[in-house]
């Protein structure tokens, strides 16, 4: 059993959106940890700097708007590489506004958003509707239970957080897919960048880290410096099953299982 108890109409703002299975909402995280949107019960090393700001307060209003013609294309180039079935539960972590779970809720995909800010937990319901299930994360425990996602994707979300914290999230991911289940990671690639399309991508979201804040543009110095994303999957017991570079260098995304064993 995955946790798949009921009916129930996808929201309005979801284009193509019909009955989807819905998944029980859990919290593992005990009494004050919350899907309430408060930030009691965080336990994770950066918790005081959760506690005080929202990175993406501001940035949360012109992210779309600055950012969706470099995004989007990436996320096309993610689910051709890993076409999302129908019936599918679609955990995304870090869903920002929410753009890519309206496109798997539209593929009639059973999705949930999970992240931290407040300002973008806010725009992705605004954009899935009221009755999405996007639920604002306080700490490294993912608010899913064990083995019910199909799909969990991570996009962007790596480079931008210290190296402990990214390890966190994986192994959550880990504990949260279902028996089969993939991971479909996008981020910053460390191979080589193609002349003009991988640098001015590169100087672009360059400057975004920096507007990000600092702790935001170290997280990301250091993810690129110690080899991005394949020895944090290593590290998190995952085995990448297929690998594409696009936005000439810039990106890869990536598909990943279990691989049975941790590094
Ligand atoms: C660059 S945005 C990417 C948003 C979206 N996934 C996309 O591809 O457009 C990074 C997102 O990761 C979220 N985030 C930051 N720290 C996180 C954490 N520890 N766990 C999960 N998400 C986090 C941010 O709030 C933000 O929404």
């Amino acid at each position: 059993m995955r946790g798949l108890d009921q009916n129930r109409q996808g929201g309005p703002g979801i284009p193509g959106a019909r009955r989807v299975r819905a998944v029980r909402p859990l919290c593992h995280r005990g009494p004050g940890g919350g899907l309430d949107g408060t930030l009691r019960g965080y336990r994770g090393a950066d918790a005081g700097r959760v506690r005080t700001m929202d990175s993406y307060g501001l940035l949360s209003t012109g992210y779309d708007l600055v950012l969706e013609p470099l995004n989007a294309p990436l996320r096309r180039a993610a689910q051709r590489l890993c076409p999302a079935q129908p019936g599918w539960v679609v955990v995304d972590v870090g869903c920002g506004t929410g753009a890519g779970l309206a496109e798997y809720a539209a593929q009639r995909c059973t999705v949930i958003g999970l992240d931290p800010s407040p300002a973008m937990v806010s725009q992705a319901r605004r954009r899935l509707g009221p009755d999405a299930d996007v639920r604002r994360i306080t700490g490294p425990t993912l608010p899913v239970e064990d083995a019910c996602a199909d799909l969990a994707v991570v996009s962007l979300v790596l480079h931008s957080v210290p190296r402990s914290t990214a390890l966190e999230l994986l192994d959550e991911v880990v504990r949260v897919l279902a028996p089969g289940g993939r991971v479909l990671v996008t981020d910053f690639g460390t191979g080589r960048l193609r002349f003009p399309r991988g640098h001015l991508t590169r100087a672009m979201t360059g400057l975004f880290e920096v507007v990000a804040g600092p702790q935001h543009a170290r997280s990301c110095l250091d993810y690129l410096r110690s080899g991005g994303l394949p020895p944090l999957l290593a590290q998190a017991g995952l085995r990448p099953t297929a690998t594409r570079p696009t936005a000439g260098g810039h990106v890869t995304i990536t598909v990943a299982e279990r691989s049975g064993r941790t590094a």
